[in-house]
């Protein structure tokens, strides 16, 4: 572990600790206030955000924006990552190696930042912090205290635009955590 953003942030230039760095255009390994109280996780940087080397800047970036807006959530006070730092081909789910081989990148974020509140959004980052015996349709909207972070697991910004109905969930998620900002 680096105690130091530009140690780890050094650590990370060229990595190739798994398959993914062969497809990659950038590296996209997280943005935002690094004294977050709030820190969001999401699952694998998409298209947009390979292009850009900036988490959630696509479709699904720009819904999380509104829903932020709406709850009072300034991108700029909070801190964003993913599981996995390069872009999965086609979007398929980052494989095991994979977010193996990055999670230390992750906690290392996380031990920098210390935020009070970790909001994990969708399943691949809720199975992959909390573990696999945790579902996201049951965990979703509930606190989960674990070695004196609160997580809260809500739907992945991309699984409300297959489906509105869950727009209401995810605001009503982020009402919950803007109040401790
Ligand atoms: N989806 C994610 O999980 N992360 C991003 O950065 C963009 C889309």
């Amino acid at each position: 572990m680096f105690e130091t953003w530009e140690e780890l942030e050094k650590s990370i230039e060229n990595c190739k600790k798994c398959k993914l760095y062969s497809t990659r255009q950038n590296i996209v390994f997280g943005i935002g206030n690094k004294n977050a109280k709030i820190m969001f996780i999401g699952e694998g940087p998409g298209a947009d955000e390979d292009k850009k080397g900036e988490p959630f800047v696509g479709k699904a970036g720009k819904l999380m924006d509104m829903a932020f807006e709406t709850v009072g959530i300034k991108r700029e006070d909070v801190y964003i990552a993913n599981i996995v730092k390069c872009r999965p081909p086609a979007n398929r789910d980052p494989e095991e190696d994979e977010t193996y081989a990055c999670m230390d990148y992750l906690r290392n974020q996380v031990m920098l930042v210390r935020p009070k509140v970790i909001v994990l959004l969708g399943r691949i980052a809720l199975q992959n912090i909390l573990g696999k015996e945790y579902k996201i349709t049951a965990s979703r909207g509930n606190w989960i205290e674990k070695k004196g972070i609160n997580y809260l697991p809500t739907w992945h910004p991309a699984a409300l635009l297959r489906d509105e109905s869950k727009k209401i969930d995810f605001i009503k998620d982020l009402q919950k955590v803007a109040k401790l900002n």
